[in-house]
């Protein structure tokens, strides 16, 4: 997968993808991500990206003339047909589905905003998609660029190796992960549950769906309510609330 992402600091993208599993698929050719500049399109001496906002206020937009030559400039080394997403708090929510979406695609451009981000008419003629990665604002798109590339590239067949990508995911099912354990079998006093020290497969799968459907309803009432619950939860969420009744009441 190709990934272009147009940024005032190319540095950060390319710093944060060198580490990790990121970083090897960058390495094995798995994902390709380069990065263009809109301050490498600029005309005068100041080599100027951002103005005042018409209508005054605080902050700055970014200028139109450099953005759309760097967002053309990425696009031309991309596959045709590749989606223009710009990052912003004003996008819809990035979800896991998008995630999927995009690790199907030959190619993807993001383009990172700063200061008050693009001038609307750069949005309107360039932009297929804007999206946020959560309702909190940052001061700049590229830690965003690196969420959806990191979310993104994971996905991709052979970034994680073939023993974890087959591996059920907690957002496939719409629920939050449950809980894991490693050696030694008790630290600082806590134990390892008991049912995941026995060898029995059905029981472990089932003390593990419970948890994640318990946890995902205390803690994203929302995600119950909008996916429903897969097969078999609902019964294991009855049973952990009729618990958890015995406990307030006994
Ligand atoms: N740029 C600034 N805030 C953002 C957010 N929440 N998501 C994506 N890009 C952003």
């Amino acid at each position: 997968m190709h990934i272009e992402v147009v940024t005032l600091f190319p540095e950060m993208i390319h710093a944060a993808l060198k580490p990790g599993v990121l970083g090897r698929a960058v390495e094995r050719g798995l994902v390709r991500v380069g990065c263009e500049d809109p301050r490498g399109h600029t005309q005068d001496v100041h080599r100027t990206v951002d103005d005042r906002p018409y209508g005054g206020g605080p902050g700055m937009v970014l200028k139109p003339e450099p953005m759309t030559a760097a967002i053309d400039a990425a696009v031309a080394r991309l596959p045709a047909g590749s989606p223009r997403v710009y990052l912003s708090a004003q996008g819809v929510p990035f979800t896991q589905a998008l995630a999927k979406e995009f690790s199907t695609l030959p190619g993807l451009l993001l383009v990172a905003g700063r200061y008050e981000g693009l001038d609307e008419r750069v949005i309107e003629s360039r932009i297929d998609r804007e999206v946020s990665i959560g309702d909190y604002v940052l001061s700049g798109g590229e830690f965003a660029a690196l969420v959806v590339i990191d979310a993104v590239a994971r996905l991709i067949p052979g970034v994680l190796g073939d023993d974890r990508s087959a591996v059920e995911e907690s957002f496939d099912s719409g629920l939050l992960d449950w809980p894991h354990y490693t050696r030694p079998v008790e630290f600082e006093g806590r134990k390892v549950p008991d049912v995941l020290q026995g060898g029995h497969h059905a029981d472990i799968q089932r003390w593990r769906l419970k948890q994640a459907v318990a946890r995902t309803w205390l803690r994203r009432p929302d995600l119950v309510a909008k996916g429903g619950l897969p097969a078999g939860a609902a019964e294991l969420l009855e049973e952990f609330l009729a618990e958890r009744e015995g406990e307030e009441h006994g």
